[in-house]
């Protein structure tokens, strides 16, 4: 028995269906409302709006929860890796020991790029930052891979979905030297796929890169992390553009640009930056004033979510990973004695208390990605490699629904009503 919700407008009474999840909050079937009522619905940053139907990704806000296809996050964190995760993501299942092995050796095998690739670098500004290299890189791919842009072949996503995966860290890579004036370096098929990407952007020519273990192991929870997250803005993106038939690149290189922005994956940035202004505990109330004054943009960056009202569990497992690297790199660098002690006094203000802001994934991971050595231009750019899984596992479901269609909003308009045209020499 399906339930009903009436909607009444006026002195007219619609009745549309709810549809009920797995778990979660119920949605009510809207689609049919316009043609029932000849008006919209209203909810411009779709705070309560299901844009799709999903199986991958599971929030519950309150709890603090984040389940991929069912699976804990803080379980994937402790017991799974990034392949692993990815191979979930894609596939709705974890992999047998066979099938991790045959994904793991497919992705190695797509990590190296078009040499003529290398040439695109060339047109930017060494200084530029890496997110405006990596939207014009990834849209670039879509020039050189002709064989996956076939959206509606099954085959062809997979291998495009191959490839995004495998090619994000050597070019994240690529940026990061380009930046810093060094020779790229080509991947290598005997090291694993954090590994390959940390040797990639640390490594010189002219000695081999130790990678340390800990680091390598640190790095790979974190894209774990960074994997996916229901419909956060840069997926909405990917999927918008999806919707339209555009190819996966071009998709990907959208998702992005969404994600550069400081109320998105930027924040990681942002929070370190933060951070390292505040410099020391006794300027922390000086920032918490900031952040509560309605007349200052100021605002705590990492803090604060659209979806989890409680700790984001993400930011639980980034926290005891700072200590981790900090042990195996022997740092000790003040700004994370910063961040623990602001986390504290805003988890005990009651501004945040009230308004349910809490530290999200991006508070710790600027602290942890500063002590293995990437600059902050470059956390965003970590975080895009890592999201590339879940965007693509997220469009190949979109694109695999023969219901699809091309996501086209509507509005409520208070421009001007319709009025006639005056000569410029009559105004
Ligand atoms: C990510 O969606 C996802 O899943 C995203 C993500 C993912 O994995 O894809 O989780 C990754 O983007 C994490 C969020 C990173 N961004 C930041 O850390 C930037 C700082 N945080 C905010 O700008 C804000 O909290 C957002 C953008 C994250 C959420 O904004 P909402 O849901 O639109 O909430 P809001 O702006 O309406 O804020 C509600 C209230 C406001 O006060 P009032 O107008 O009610 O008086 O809380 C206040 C805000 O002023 N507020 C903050 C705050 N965040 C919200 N006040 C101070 N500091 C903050 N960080």
């Amino acid at each position: 028995m399906t339930d009903i919700a009436k909607i009444t407008l006026g002195d007219t009474t619609v009745e549309n269906p709810v549809l009920k999840g797995t778990v979660g909050p119920d949605v009510v079937d809207i689609r049919k409302f316009y043609a029932q009522t000849g008006a919209f619905t209203y909810d411009p940053g779709f705070t309560s709006t299901a844009s799709c139907e999903s199986q991958i990704t599971y929030i519950d806000g309150d709890e603090g929860v984040l389940l991929h296809r069912g699976y804990a996050i803080g379980d994937l964190a402790e017991h799974s890796s990034f392949m692993e995760t990815c191979y979930l993501l894609l596939n709705g299942e974890l992999p047998t020991g066979d099938e991790l092995g045959k994904f793991t050796h497919t992705i190695t095998r797509h990590t190296m790029v078009h040499e003529q690739l290398s040439t695109f670098f060339r047109g930017f500004r060494r200084d530029a930052h890496p997110m405006a290299l990596m939207c014009g890189i990834v849209g670039a791919l879509s020039a050189f891979y002709h064989d996956s842009t076939e959206i509606h072949d099954p085959h062809q996503r997979m291998i495009a979905s191959h490839r995004l995966i495998a090619k994000m860290p050597t070019i994240a890579a690529m940026a990061y030297k380009y930046s810093v004036g060094q020779p790229f370096v080509y991947p290598r098929n005997d090291l694993s796929y954090t590994g390959n990407f940390l040797r990639m952007t640390f490594g010189v020519p002219a000695e081999e890169y130790e990678i340390v273990p800990a680091v390598e192991r640190a790095l790979d929870r974190i894209f774990i992390l960074h994997a996916d997250h229901e419909q956060n803005a840069s997926t909405s993106t990917v999927r918008l553009a999806g919707s339209s038939g555009a190819n996966p690149f071009a998709c990907i290189a959208a998702g992005i640009a969404c994600l550069w922005g400081p109320a998105h994956g930027g924040a990681n940035e942002a929070a370190l930056n933060m951070l390292r202004e505040i410099g020391r505990p006794e300027r922390i109330p000086e920032y918490l004033a900031r952040a509560k004054d309605k007349d200052d943009p100021f605002r705590l960056m990492g803090f604060g979510h659209r979806v989890y009202k409680n700790y984001d569990p993400r930011a639980t497992v980034m926290q005891k990973t700072v200590r981790e690297v900090f042990d195996a790199l022997k740092v000790n660098d003040p700004v994370f004695e910063v961040a623990l002690q602001l986390e504290e006094m805003a988890l005990n203000d009651p501004y945040f208390i009230e308004k349910k802001l809490f530290p999200n994934v991006d508070f710790y991971s600027g602290v942890i990605l500063s002590a293995i050595g990437f600059p902050t231009t470059m956390f965003t750019v970590l975080f895009a490699l890592a999201r590339t899984v879940g965007w693509v596992a997220q469009w190949n479901e979109m694109i695999s629904d023969p219901a699809q269609k091309i996501g086209r909003p509507r509005q409520l308009y208070t421009g001007p009503a319709h009025r006639p045209f005056v000569p410029v020499d009559q105004r």
